[in-house]
């Protein structure tokens, strides 16, 4: 499904952030990127996107969508697949949004711009899915302004955004660590239920243990660019190879009251 090969991406300063990264997502499966600040999990899936800032580009290895590399290909080819197929949640999706248009307004363009729809279906549908995001006056929402919801309730509204097409694959960064716990098992439990209804595949990067342990079937840990540890949910938790793995496990907070690691 999606595939890296011995990727390595520079920026600027010409220090490789990511470092001969090998990965390979199948349909469905849910894997967690997780390590410390500067270890490459944003550089890894924007490298997907092509949304690399900076002058962040890949310098070897190939990124493989579907059995097609995606580096080769043209500007429109990578813009039919982002909001598609490849769909992505950002850290701060909600500041995305252009404040000066309602959320209705957007979210129609924006389903309208990848379907024939009408306007009414269209904005039928945006609003479902923000309450399916835990935003129960959906009405109300999609008639207001940014600026007029908090920082976690435009969060949510870019994650409605990045699953209303059920993408093929999902790359979250840190899609919930804005939010309160109550809201984030409501965000799990959707990221989870499109896994179940259409297969999608996740690549989740999280600092958030408790998380990748909830979720995800294959847990990477990275450091300094490059993956240090890798294997199945329990391998990683309960028989860490590396001190470094032992070191993340040391402090996991707990998710829906219970702890997973
Ligand atoms: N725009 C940029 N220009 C130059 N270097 C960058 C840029 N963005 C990231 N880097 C470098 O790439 C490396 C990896 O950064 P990246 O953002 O991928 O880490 P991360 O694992 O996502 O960290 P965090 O957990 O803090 O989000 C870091 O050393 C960082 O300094
Ligand atoms: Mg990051």
């Amino acid at each position: 499904m999606l595939c890296y090969e011995n990727v390595s991406v520079a920026y600027g300063n010409g220090v490789p952030a990511l470092l001969d990264f090998s990965l390979e997502v199948t349909r469905g499966e849910i894997v967690a990127l997780v390590g410390e600040s500067g270890s490459g999990k944003t550089t890894a899936i924007r490298a997907v996107m092509g949304l690399l800032p900076g002058g962040g580009r890949v310098v070897r290895g190939d990124i493989r969508f579907e059995g097609r590399s995606i580096l080769g290909m043209s500007m429109g080819e990578w813009r039919a697949l982002r909001g598609g197929p490849i769909s992505m949640i950002f850290q701060d999706s909600g500041s995305m949004l252009n404040p000066i248009r309602t959320i209705g307004s957007q979210f129609v363009e924006y389903i309208r711009a990848h379907e024939s729809k009408p306007q009414k279906e269209a904005w039928e549908r945006g609003r479902v899915m923000l309450e399916r995001m835990g935003l129960p006056h959906s009405q109300t929402i999609m008639k207001s302004y940014p600026f007029q919801l908090s920082g976690g309730m435009r969060q949510r509204v870019g994650i409605a955004m990045s699953m209303v097409f059920q993408p093929r694959i999902l790359l979250a960064d840190e899609p919930t660590s804005a939010l309160d716990v109550t809201t984030q098992s409501q965000i799990v439990s959707q990221m989870m239920a499109l896994r179940e209804e259409y297969n999608t595949s996740i690549v989740l990067v999280t600092h958030n243990l408790g998380m990748a342990a909830y979720m995800a079937d294959r847990i990477f840990v990275m450091t300094q660019g490059r993956i240090v540890d890798a294997g199945d949910r329990e391998q990683i938790l309960k028989h860490p190879d590396t001190a470094y793995t032992c070191e993340l496990l040391g402090a996991v907070p707990a998710m829906k009251g219970k702890r997973y690691v």
